[in-house]
Formats: structure tokens, C-alpha cells, sequence
């Protein structure tokens, strides 16, 4: 999910006749007309935003388009969580700079947490950039977008209070039709010590759950089957009615979802351990479409170091929610995010991370070594006082252990039957479908006819490597 690679976010060649909206949408892309590319960096909040922005910029007459040299209009939607995050998207902007050289024309767009991060500095430092655009700006987009045609540089990093796009209507790109993302929030009021995220994304502010239901419906009767909703920290949704003064709690947002069909599977991310509750736990136990799969980031297992992050959790407290995670839902997966080397990180604490890292069996883990943002507490107050070859040492330990980890998590599931969603072919082989079990591993299994994606099967896992499940189908 956090991804410093580049990844094209544009619409898929092969396109579902019987997706009448992006059927339509495809159509009306003109040789002639006007067309922006989009690249997303990031969280996966950033993606889900650029299908907001390609919404408002579809209602502008924009179409997208996959090719660079097709596009009138170039947008980067960037991530500030490292310094790597921003070095990538600079590369990408030496890039558009060229072809903007050649076509004084086409207009560069940057949005997105670097946007917000940087401000006006953005335009300085950038020279051929036109707009810049922060998070809860994108609907000045097209006033941003006039202006720039004038010849104007534009900029909007104004952070909002209220602001959840809840009644624009994304518009999916790169989707294969079974597997959509829905915010349900947006901000972060945490202020973990080393994040930039609350800078970037602001306050925290639950969407109207009314929207999220009807588009979660839309998504179903568009046959999409796997939903995810999204939040830097879901379990503190919290969504008050301004009629009637009545909340729903993410507990109850969860069940209301997981409500509408028993055949749309439902995912969230990412949940905080301070706040996951057991009513949380009991509702995912309670619905067979809700998936048995949490991410809770843990991000180191030492208690003085968890101090110093501000993640208001300490050892003890994290692994009673694991157990509770483990005793509630016993086939659940769990997994974490990481970070070696946080400020005065000491090699006994190290070795906590480690340790709990093999207790708590995580499925699967993100990990980064620290990179100190401006701003952030951590910048202000702490010293970043570890070398950068023991970060990365570390690192490299806490890699090569999860490897073992998944590898033994995925051996624990040969000979074990999942039910299986197929979201498409497979990478190596279009011999093979791929597919998610409920606790999100990929499996393999070679194809038959009469099957496509968005229908369910079960599979009889075979082989397993620390990445990905192999399996035969059986009758159910
Ligand atoms: N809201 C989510 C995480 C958002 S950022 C949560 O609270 O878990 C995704 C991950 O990036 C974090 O979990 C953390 O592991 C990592 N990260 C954030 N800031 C970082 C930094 N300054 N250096 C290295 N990793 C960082
Ligand atoms: Fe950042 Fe912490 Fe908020 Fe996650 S919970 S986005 S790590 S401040
Ligand atoms: Fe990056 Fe912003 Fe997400 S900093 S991780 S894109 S919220």
C-alpha cells in the first residue's frame, strides 16, 4: 500500500462492456480533445484522490490518457512520507520538464501531500510547474486550471475542516472491475512524532455515511466485489447526523456494509492500536464477507521508543490487541508497518521490534528505515542520531526476518481450502487466474473456461512461497 514506485494511474485498455460509465467515459476520449496523464505516488488515499480529480477534471471536458505525449495537462500526485517519496516524484518532474520544453503548451500540475508540504516553495524550486494543488483543494481545479491557461501560476493549499469530496462520484481508473477503494475519512489528528501526514492531510473528518453507503451499493451493482475503505486511521471514524444528532461508530459503518450483499467483501486501513475496539473485532467475526485481515501497523516493540513516536501505545498494550485480534477472529492475519532507527534507537530496543515481530506472526510487513521530515515533532524535538548504515542494517534484519515469517505463515496454508475471489490473470501466466483469499494472500490456480473475474471459487492450496499461495480449484 505505501508504494514509493512510480505507478501510471490511468484507465485500463480492456474495458468491461458492461461498465456502462467507463464505457461512456472511454468514448469520448477525442484524438482532438483534451487530455491529462496522471501519476500517483503514495498511500492509497492518493490514488483513490486522483480518481476524485478525475472526476472533476472529466466534468471539465478532460479525458485521460496513458501516454505522456498525448496529454495537455501532466499531474503528479505526490507523497512526502520520505525523503525517497520526494526524490522520486523530482526525477518524474526533470521528465515533464523536458516535454513541456518542447510543448510550452502542456500545463504540469503537482498535487497532493508534497503540494501541501511545500507551497508556494514548490513553484520557486519548479519553475515550469503551473498549478499546485494541496489534498482538499481539488475542487478549485478548474478555476486552477483557467487561470493557468492564462498564463498565471496557480496555487490552492488551503486545508479544510469539512471537506470529504462525499458527493463527487470517483472516477476509477486503472480498476479491474472487481476491486475499488471508498475514503471514509480524511486527515489525521494522531501527530505521531515522526509522521508529516498531519501536516500534509490536516484534521481529522469522518465522510457522511449515507455516501459511503451508496457508493459502496453502486460499486456492488457495477459488479465490483472487493472493497476497501480507506482512513489514516479508520477506527476513529466517527460520523455525526446533522438531523438528527445521532452517530454511526466504525464498528457500526462496518456492519452497515457489510450489510449490503453478502457476496461484497469488505476490507479497511489502516487501523491504529490505540483505537481498535473489540466491538471492531466482534462485527469482523460476526459477517463471513467482512475479510479476516487487520494492518496494524506496529512500528517498533519497544516501549520507550513507541514513547517517543507519540503512538500512545507501549509493548504490553499492543500485543493485548493482538491477542484479542487472534482470540476473537482465530483465523485472522495480521500485519504491520515498521520503522529501524527511529531517533537514539538503541540495538536492545532493535531486537524488541524484532522479537515482537516473530510473536505476533505478522503476515506480512511494510518496512522503512526513519527519514526525518521538516516539521514533524520528531525534527523539532528529537535528534536523528542514528547512523544511516544501521538504519539500513537493521532494516535489512527486520526484511530477511519477515521473509521467514510469511514464508512459514504461507506453508501453514498448504492443504487448506480457501474461498477465492478472482481479480484477473495471473502476472507470469494468462494460463492462470490470481486471486485474493479473505486474509489478502494471492493465490495461483490455472484457469477454466466457464469462470471470470468477480466470481468466487475455492481453491486447494498446493505450494506457497513467502509472496503467493498455488492451488488447484475443488468443488465446493
Ligand atoms: N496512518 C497509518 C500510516 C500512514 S504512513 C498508521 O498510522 O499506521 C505509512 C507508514 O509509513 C507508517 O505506518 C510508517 O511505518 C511509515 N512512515 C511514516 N513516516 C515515516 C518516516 N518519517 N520515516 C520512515 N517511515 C515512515
Ligand atoms: Fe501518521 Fe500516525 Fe496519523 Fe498514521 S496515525 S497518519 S503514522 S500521524
Ligand atoms: Fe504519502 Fe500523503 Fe499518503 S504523505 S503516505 S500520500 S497521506
Amino acid at each position: 500500500m505505501y508504494d514509493d514506485n512510480i505507478t501510471l494511474t490511468d484507465v485500463k485498455k480492456e474495458i468491461d462492456p458492461s461498465k456502462q460509465g467507463e464505457v461512456l467515459f472511454y468514448e469520448q476520449k477525442k484524438p482532438f480533445g483534451r487530455h491529462f496523464y496522471i501519476e500517483s505516488y503514495g498511500c492509497q488515499m492518493n490514488f483513490s484522490d486522483s480518481e476524485i480529480v478525475a472526476s472533476i477534471l472529466a466534468e471539465q471536458g478532460y479525458s485521460p490518457t496513458r501516454e505522456l505525449e498525448n496529454a495537455n495537462l501532466i499531474l503528479v500526485n505526490t507523497c512526502s512520507i520520505r525523503e525517497k517519496a520526494e526524490d522520486t516524484v523530482r526525477q518524474r518532474l526533470t521528465v515533464f520538464n523536458k516535454i513541456k520544453k518542447d510543448n510550452p503548451e502542456v500545463m504540469i500540475g503537482v498535487l497532493g501531500c508534497m503540494a501541501e508540504r511545500m507551497k508556494s516553495k514548490l513553484l520557486e524550486e519548479e519553475k515550469l510547474v503551473d498549478i499546485v494543488v494541496g489534498p482538499d483543494a481539488y475542487r478549485d481545479l478548474p478555476k486552477l486550471l483557467n487561470q493557468a491557461e492564462e498564463g498565471e501560476k496557480s496555487i490552492n493549499v488551503l486545508l479544510s475542516r469539512e471537506e470529504t469530496y462525499a458527493d463527487i462520484s470517483p472516477l476509477r481508473l486503472e480498476s479491474n472491475g472487481v476491486v475499488a477503494f471508498i475514503s471514509i475519512m480524511r486527515g489525521c489528528d494522531n501527530m505521531c512524532s515522526f509522521c508529516v501526514v498531519p501536516f500534509t492531510r490536516g484534521r481529522e473528518r469522518s465522510r457522511d455515511v449515507f455516501s459511503i453507503l451508496a457508493e459502496a451499493e453502486d460499486l456492488f451493482n457495477r459488479g465490483y466485489r472487493d472493497i476497501t475503505l480507506l482512513g489514516q486511521n479508520v477506527d476513529s471514524y466517527k460520523w455525526t447526523s446533522p438531523e438528527t444528532g445521532s452517530t454511526v461508530n466504525f464498528a457500526q459503518l462496518l456492519e452497515k456494509v457489510a450489510n449490503i450483499h453478502p457476496k461484497l467483501r469488505v476490507r479497511f486501513t489502516t487501523s491504529h492500536p490505540k483505537d481498535i475496539t473489540d466491538d471492531v473485532l466482534y462485527t469482523m467475526a460476526r459477517h463471513d464477507n467482512i475479510c479476516k485481515y487487520i494492518h496494524l501497523p506496529v512500528q517498533s516493540g519497544n516501549s520507550r521508543i513507541l514513547e517517543l513516536m507519540n503512538r500512545t501505545y507501549d509493548r504490553e498494550w499492543y500485543m493485548e490487541r493482538v491477542e484479542a485480534v487472534y482470540r476473537i477472529i482465530p483465523d485472522c492475519a495480521v500485519s504491520s508497518d515498521v520503522i529501524t532507527g527511529f531517533c537514539s534507537e538503541t540495538e536492545e530496543e532493535h531486537k524488541d521490534t524484532l522479537t515482537m515481530m516473530e510473536w505476533a506472526q505478522y503476515s506480512m510487513s511494510y518496512m522503512f528505515f526513519y527519514s526525518e521530515r521538516p516539521g514533524t515533532l520528531a525534527a523539532r524535538k528529537l535528534i536523528d542520531d542514528v547512523p544511516e548504515e544501521i538504519k539500513k542494517r537493521r532494516l535489512q534484519e527486520i526484511v530477511e526476518l519477515q521473509r521467514n515469517i510469511s514464508l512459514q505463515h504461507n506453508l501453514k496454508d498448504v492443504g487448506k481450502v480457501f474461498e477465492v475471489l478472482i481479480e484477473g490473470d495471473s502476472k507470469k501466466s494468462d494460463q492462470y487466474f490470481k486471486g485474493r483469499t479473505s486474509q489478502n494472500k494471492m493465490v495461483v490456480f490455472p484457469k477454466t473456461e466457464n469462470l471470470k473475474p468477480g466470481d468466487y471459487v475455492f481453491v486447494k492450496i498446493g505450494d506457497a512461497t513467502g509472496a503467493t499461495l498455488k492451488g488447484e480449484m475443488v468443488q465446493n
